[in-house]
């Protein structure tokens, strides 16, 4: 119980800080929160997304599981992504990986984890669906980096195939949705060069409204 006593001096000291600064800082935030950012990054310990973004709080919505997913059956992520984009009209989500990601590396496996098995199964179906690029490097190391970043451009794209992104690009919200990766070794992130703001870049099998 000691460690948890630990942790509400550390907030209390935290929250002391703060209005130190600024005495309006919690009064404000009670009030409303606008964020422009919409994080979805991996439950891993080591990528706070405000941290790394030196961002206060009120200034980042943030989701995060294992692996930085975004299955189109997942309720949880597409109501984060709802309620950021539809309420808090955030204008930039970004889906951001790191290298080495534990949920990437055990999808790379031939092993059984447990439950977590059904979850990674999305890993896998990137990897089959870019089997023929992945088999071509010869490193295991660089194998496993260009999945990492191939997951985040897929779950770029699975965001771009909801109708919450399309329903906001056919109201003509400013809206981009980034690829990013994070790398633990140094703290930067790098930018995959993905990003996608309109219809018109996404596969037109995915296109829930005609573009005019
Ligand atoms: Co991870």
């Amino acid at each position: 119980m000691r460690e948890l006593k630990k942790l509400f001096e550390n907030n209390q000291i935290w929250a002391r800080e703060k209005i130190k600064k600024d005495p309006d800082f919690f009064r404000n935030l009670s009030e409303k929160q606008t964020p422009k950012y919409l994080w979805i990054g991996c439950a891993d310990s080591r990528i706070p997304a405000n941290e790394v973004l030196g961002l206060e709080p009120g200034e980042i919505f943030v989701h995060r599981n294992v692996a930085n997913l975004v299955p189109h059956t997942d309720f949880n992520c597409l109501s984060v992504l709802q309620y950021g984009i539809e309420y808090l009209n955030v204008r930039h989500v970004i889906i951001c990986g790191h290298y080495g990601c534990g949920g990437v590396a055990a999808a790379m496996k031939n092993a059984q984890f447990g439950l977590v098995d059904n979850w990674l199964r999305n890993i896998r179906d990137v990897y089959s669906r870019e089997k023929k690029e992945l088999d071509s490097i010869a490193g295991t190391i660089q194998k496993y980096q260009r999945l990492v970043e191939l997951n985040v451009l897929h779950q770029v794209m699975n965001v771009c195939h909801t109708t919450i992104v399309q329903n906001a690009w056919a109201e003509q919200k400013k809206l981009s949705i980034h690829g990013w990766v994070y790398d633990v070794a140094t703290g930067l992130l790098k930018d995959l060069n993905c990003c996608i703001s309109s219809l018109d870049q996404v596969e037109d099998t995915y296109h829930t409204l005609k573009l005019h």
